[in-house]
């Protein structure tokens, strides 16, 4: 039988640069965790500064010497995701990875009033996923003639 695949077993990531979303907590700072162990330059991108500034600290107590940094960005917000996005293309560096991670699995059924016409709501809903792609969309496009062998990988959040 096959050897059992652990994290030991990823190449040296020196020289990529990754975000990874929603790296504050869970599979995305353990995400965060092995690749910074592997010598990647990794950009926690969280939405609260306090959980990020913590996740950090306990990154490079655990790896001391690690390329890691935090950037806010709230993917509820889109005025914070152009923001990142703004920031993240004014350093002109190639992306090798995108962990689209953040997301909120089986949130708890909510029930509220909403002055919004349903058929607004549907509109307000495109809006927001074609923004949000629109946003990501020079990851994709611009770093990959950058980077070759460019990489995405997430659940659901982002194209
Ligand atoms: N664990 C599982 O079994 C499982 C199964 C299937 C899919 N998934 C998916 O895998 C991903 C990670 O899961 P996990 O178990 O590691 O969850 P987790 O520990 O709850 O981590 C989720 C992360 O996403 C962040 N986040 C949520 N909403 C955000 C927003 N609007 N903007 C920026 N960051 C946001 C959270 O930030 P805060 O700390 O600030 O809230 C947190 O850092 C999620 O997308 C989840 O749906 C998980």
């Amino acid at each position: 039988m096959s050897k059992q695949w652990s994290a030991a077993d990823i190449p040296s990531q020196a020289g990529k640069r990754v975000i990874i979303t929603g790296a504050n907590s869970g599979i995305g700072y353990h995400a965060a965790l092995k690749l910074a162990r592997k010598g990647a330059h990794v950009i926690l991108a969280c939405r609260d500064r306090q959980r990020g500034e913590s996740a950090l600290a306990r990154l490079t107590t655990d790896t001391p010497g690690a390329q890691v940094e935090l950037a806010l960005l709230d993917l509820a917000s889109l005025a914070s995701v152009r923001e990142f996005a703004a920031n993240q293309l004014a350093q002109r560096l190639p992306l090798h990875l995108l962990n689209n991670n953040a997301g909120v699995m089986a949130p708890p059924r909510r029930l509220e009033r909403c002055s919004v016409p349903a058929s607004s709501q549907d509109a307000i809903l495109e809006g927001l996923e074609s923004a949000y792609a629109a946003a990501w969309a020079w990851v994709a496009e611009e770093r990959a003639a950058a980077a070759a062998g460019t990489m995405k990988v997430g659940p659901a959040a982002g194209p």
